[in-house]
Order: structure tokens, then sequence, then C-alpha cells
């Protein structure tokens, strides 16, 4: 998969992308991640990216030219991609749409800035995303939360033993996860549950079938 990021604070990704599962993802090829600054697109010679909103009011307006030309470009390099704009109103992310995304050959992510884009570029891109229902001060994390939600569900990027097949909010899945231990067996006069002891796999099977169970109940019961 290949994925083009366009923002006006590149650095922002640096650490990001550089580490753990990401740096391993990239690295044996199963995704590529190209991060590109909005302001190579600006026209003028002052490098403007944004400008007043017509009618007046507070903040500055990315402009509908330069991000046009940008996703023009960034089009050509990444053909088949999905064009998705960050936006506080855009559909709510979910891991049923990130299993889309996932699918996809390449994804266009525009993070946006400032009091928002000039209304017509929602005329060139395929999808609007929302992280949720706060506002941020950009669009690059809600793009980092995507890149990393949609990277560890391509095939081979984690390994068999951390599927993700089995995650919490997965198409296959409408519970949380069981609660898990690792030593010591006793901490603060806390016990481990003596059945993850028993090496009886059934029965921990079953244990731990009930309590994810219990869990979601109690927590999310919107989710059963
Ligand atoms: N930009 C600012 N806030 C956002 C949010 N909640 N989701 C996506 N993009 C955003």
């Amino acid at each position: 998969m290949k994925i083009s990021i366009l923002t006006l604070f590149p650095e922002m990704f640096e650490s990001i992308f550089t580490q753990s599962i990401m740096k391993r993802a990239q690295k044996s090829g199963f995704v590529e991640i190209k991060i590109h600054n909005l302001r190579d697109w600006a026209i003028d010679k002052h490098k403007m990216v944004d400008d007043r909103p017509f009618g007046g009011g507070p903040g500055m307006v990315l402009k509908v030219d330069v991000l046009h030309a940008a996703i023009l470009d960034l089009k050509e390099q990444n053909s088949d991609a999905k064009i998705i704009l960050l936006t506080p109103q855009g559909e709510k992310y979910s891991q049923q749409r990130s299993e889309q995304f996932s699918q996809e050959k390449g994804l266009i992510l525009i993070a946006g800035h400032y009091e928002g884009f000039d209304e017509r570029i929602r005329d060139y891109v395929d999808q609007e995303i929302s992280i949720g229902d706060y506002v941020l001060t950009g669009g690059e994390i809600p793009a980092m939360v995507i890149v990393d939600s949609v990277v560890r569900l391509l095939p081979g990027v984690l390994g068999d033993e951390n599927s993700a097949s089995t995650d919490s909010f997965s198409a296959g899945s409408d519970k949380l996860g069981c609660p898990q231990y690792t030593r010591p067996e006793e901490f603060d006069g806390k016990k481990v549950p003596d059945v993850l002891k028993s090496g009886d796999h059934a029965k921990i099977e079953k244990w731990r079938e009930e309590q994810t169970k219990k869990r979601t109940q109690q927590r999310r019961p919107d989710l059963i």
C-alpha cells in the first residue's frame, strides 16, 4: 500500500513513522509512506497557502488552488489512491472503516490547519473523516491515527501471535478484550486468577470468554 500525506507540518510525522511496527512495516515493504509539504505547491512568491475568508471572520482558510494542485500531483504518484480529507465535519472513524481502507491500493490523506479549507476542495476528495467529536488544531494527529490503524491490518505486518483478526471492534468481533496478567503472581495483595495458572486450556478459554462478555456488558453494552 502507498500512503501519501499532505501537511504543512511534515516534521510532526517524523517520530511516529520511524518507530516500532510502523518502521518495520515500511522496511519490509508492506507500506510506503510519503509526507508532502503543502507549501511546495504554493503558487505565489510569498509561498502563501492560506488567505483571509471572504465575508470576514477570524483566522485563515487553506487555498483551494494550492490544495488542488497538490492533490493532482499526489494522485499522479499514487494513482489508485482514495483521497481522504481530515475534518471534524467528516464521517466518524471506526474499525470497520479502517478495515475498508486497508483494502485500498493507496491513500492520500489531507491534513488541514487554521480555520479550515476553502469549501470548494470538497469536490476533489473521495471521503471526509473525523476521528471523533472534538476539535484538534489540525488534521495531522487524525492522519497518524488512520495510518496506524490501517497499517497494522495489512497482511503480514503483525505477527501471527498478534493477529488483528481478534481485535475488539473488528468485523468478526463485537466485544472488548479480556483481562490479561503477567508476573508477578501477586502484587499489592492482588492475585492472578488461579484458572490462568491451571494449565487447563479449555477452562482458560471458557474463563476468558466469560470475562470478555462480562466486561463488554458492563462497559460497552452498545457493542452487544
Ligand atoms: N481536524 C481537527 N479536528 C479533527 C477531528 N476531530 N478529526 C479529523 N480532523 C480534524
